[in-house]
This record gives structure tokens, C-alpha cells and sequence, in this order.
């Protein structure tokens, strides 16, 4: 990713166009049928804990209060939306991994962050109104691993069917996952599907660095999103191994660990896209290169020392708060098709948790 300095117009944008939006005819009723697989899981996991939990992304591991500043004198193109001014908003940060399961890290699986920035102005998303929050949601990717909604499916509904299934057994499934994702990394490939089974590497999740994967308007571009670590003391745990065979919330106490005495600062940046063909709206698993467009830093996000991990925590940020790319400005749609069916399955989430545990989401102020 790039280094450049943030004020640097480093790349021509292209501007939007609605045609760039394709929507297969039968989108609604793939939708349907992802939320349907989505509360199935939900159902299985309420049934068993007794308490709803996330869809997928179930597992926080961090649950963190911060701020985020908008970088001084951005090139106009990148001075859009929720960057469109500088200045200094709060922010809050939830840190996860993606099965829909409360597991024992040991099954180790790709990680997820959720932003949301309160207090941002302008004209607001469908379903967002009357709020002042931008979201973005995150994995530790830079592509999806499904091109469109209805391939996402057939992966989500193999996963839905280890829902529940004996941790005993998804340990040792993960143990061998790994090694067989290593093989294919080895040989140059990657696969979200045994990545997302367990095989993900033991590394520490504040190492990482978070993309939205999927892109959403800038003002009249678009763009995708990564938040990246810079403090020394992040970057130091970049692939860094932590030992989760023995404790099972391992990456939930790595994350207090490092909070307990100290902060961090992350990166925002911005690629946006220049070029149709090259970096699609509809093909969500296309990494978009980046030597025709390089992420460019438009803010900075400083979160202090704090409990990472507490009972209030977890009763005003995991239980109480939902993070969806809809909830947002106009000027950030998500788009493209991933994007599209994504809002009526987090509302479905959103709403059975709320139900489930008998506390409505709190949007922040
Ligand atoms: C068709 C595609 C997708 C579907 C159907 C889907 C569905 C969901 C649902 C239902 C939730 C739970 C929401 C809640 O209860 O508040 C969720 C959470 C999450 N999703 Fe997705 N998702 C999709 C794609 C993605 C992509 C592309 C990313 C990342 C780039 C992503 C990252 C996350 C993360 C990080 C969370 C946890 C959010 C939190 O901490 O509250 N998802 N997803």
C-alpha cells in the first residue's frame, strides 16, 4: 500500500456510472434465501447458548473506543462523504472472526472489523435516516471470496451445516485446514472457503490490516477502504504467532493484553477506482491492483489504553450495537451485488439479536 502523503493527487478517478450496477433478476430471492441461512444459524446458536449472537462474525474480540481525524488539505477527489472536512470524531471498533459459532480460537478463522464513526453530516442511506453514524465493515482481505451473491450462498450454506457441530471435531478440522491452506498459499493460491473452515493462520489480530472488500461511492467515484496498522508497536504483531491451543478465548486476551498498558493508530485509506474493467462493481472477488491505483491515507484513527474486553463492553458495543455498510451516507452506497443483498441480511441480524435478547440496537450519537 502506498505511502504517498495524504494531500498528493495521485490518480484520475472515474466517476460513477449507474450502468457500472448490474442486477440479476432473481438477486431478490437469492437474498432471501442467504437471510433465511443466516437466521437458520442464529436460531441454532440462540438454542444452544440461549443468547442471540451475530450471524456470522459472532466472536468479538475487541471492543474499542476511539477517534478517527480527517486529514488537512486532501486532494479534492479524496475529500468526499465522511472525509469531505478535517477535524476529529469519535469512533468505535469491534474486532472479530467470521463464523456465526462462538468458538474456541483454536479454530482459527479470517478476522473481521467493524468501524463506526458518529457524527458524520449529509444526506443519509436508505434505512439510516435520522442517524449520524458511518460504518465500514471489514475483513483482513482485499477481495471477497465469492464473485457475486448467489456463489456466497453455496459457500454460506455449506458452512451453516458445521453450525453447532462438535468443537472437538472443527479443532481438528481446523488443524488440518491449516495445513492445507499453506499448501495452496505455497503454490501461490488462496482459499477463502478452507480459510473461513479454520484454516487461517494463529497469527494476532491486531496485526492486521482491514479492507471493505467491496466498494461503495466516494461523493460521484467509488471506492474500497482499508484500515491499516502504522504505531511500531501494531506492526511488531503483524504475523506474529500467538499461542491459542490452550485457551480458547486467546485472541480475545491478546487484544486486552495490549490495551491493558497501551494505544494504537491505524491508518484510513482510500483506493478509488480508475479503471472499469480493472476494478469491477460486480465482481466482488477481484482484487483491484494497485498499481494502477494505490491506497491513499485520508485519516487517522487513535484508540487510547483501555479494557478491551468488558461487561459493559459487551452490553453497549457487541450486544447493543449493529455495524451494516448501510448505515451511512448517501455519498458512500454501497454498491454492487454482495453489497446489495448484505442490507436486508444485517437488518435480519440486527433485528433477531434486538428480539432474541430483548434490547434494541442503540445507534450512537
Ligand atoms: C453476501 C455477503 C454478506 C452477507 C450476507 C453478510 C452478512 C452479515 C450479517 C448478517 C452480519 C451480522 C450483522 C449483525 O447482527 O449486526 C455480518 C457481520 C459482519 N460482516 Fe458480513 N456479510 C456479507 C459480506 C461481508 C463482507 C464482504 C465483509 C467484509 C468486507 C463482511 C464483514 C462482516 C463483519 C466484520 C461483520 C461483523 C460486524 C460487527 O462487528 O458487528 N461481510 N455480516
Amino acid at each position: 500500500m502506498s505511502d504517498l502523503p495524504a494531500n498528493r493527487s495521485t490518480v484520475h478517478p472515474i466517476p460513477f456510472q449507474p450502468s457500472f450496477e448490474q442486477i440479476p433478476e432473481d438477486e431478490s430471492e437469492t437474498a432471501k434465501e442467504l437471510a433465511d441461512t443466516l437466521r437458520g444459524i442464529m436460531q441454532t446458536t440462540f438454542d444452544d447458548h440461549g443468547h442471540a449472537y451475530r450471524s456470522v462474525h459472532a466472536k468479538g474480540h475487541g471492543l474499542l473506543r476511539g477517534h478517527i481525524t480527517v486529514l488537512d488539505n486532501l486532494a479534492p477527489e479524496l475529500a468526499q462523504g465522511a472525509f469531505a472536512k478535517p477535524g476529529t470524531l469519535p469512533v468505535v471498533l469491534r474486532f472479530s472472526t467470521n463464523p456465526g459459532d462462538v468458538l474456541d480460537d483454536k479454530v482459527s478463522t479470517p478476522r473481521g472489523l467493524a468501524l463506526k464513526i458518529i457524527g458524520v453530516e449529509g444526506a443519509r442511506l436508505p434505512g439510516s435516516e435520522g442517524d449520524v453514524t458511518q460504518d465500514f465493515v471489514m475483513q483482513n482481505a482485499k477481495a471477497f471470496t465469492a464473485p457475486t451473491p448467489k456463489a456466497f450462498l453455496k459457500t454460506l450454506k455449506l458452512l451453516a451445516k458445521t453450525t453447532d457441530k462438535g468443537p472437538g471435531l472443527k479443532k481438528a478440522l481446523s488443524a488440518v485446514l491449516r495445513g492445507v491452506e499453506s499448501a495452496i498459499e505455497s503454490m501461490g493460491g488462496e482459499s477463502g472457503t478452507l480459510k473461513s473452515l479454520g484454516g487461517h493462520p494463529k497469527t494476532h489480530v491486531l496485526g492486521e490490516s482491514f479492507n471493505t472488500v467491496v466498494p461503495f461511492l466516494y461523493g460521484p467515484y467509488y471506492a474500497k477502504l482499508a484500515v491499516v496498522p502504522v504505531a511500531p508497536s501494531l506492526t511488531a504483531l503483524t504475523d506474529q504467532p500467538v499461542d491459542l491451543d490452550d485457551n480458547p478465548d486467546g485472541l480475545r486476551q491478546a487484544v486486552s493484553e495490549y490495551f491493558s498498558t497501551q494505544g494504537g493508530i491505524w491508518e484510513v485509506r482510500i483506493q478509488l477506482a480508475t479503471d472499469a474493467e480493472k476494478m469491477p462493481i460486480e465482481d466482488a472477488s477481484v482484487t483491484w491492483p494497485e498499481d494502477l491505483s494505490p491506497y491513499v491515507t485520508v485519516a487517522r484513527i487513535e484508540v487510547p489504553a483501555q479494557a478491551a474486553w468488558s461487561s459493559e463492553g459487551v452490553r453497549d458495543i457487541d450486544d447493543g450495537m449493529a455495524f451494516s455498510p448501510w448505515h451511512g451516507l448517501a455519498q458512500h452506497r454501497p454498491l454492487g451485488g454482495v453489497m446489495r443483498v448484505r442490507k436486508p441480511a444485517y437488518e435480519m441480524s440486527s433485528g433477531f439479536r434486538a428480539t432474541h435478547n430483548g434490547c434494541p440496537m442503540h445507534e450512537p450519537r
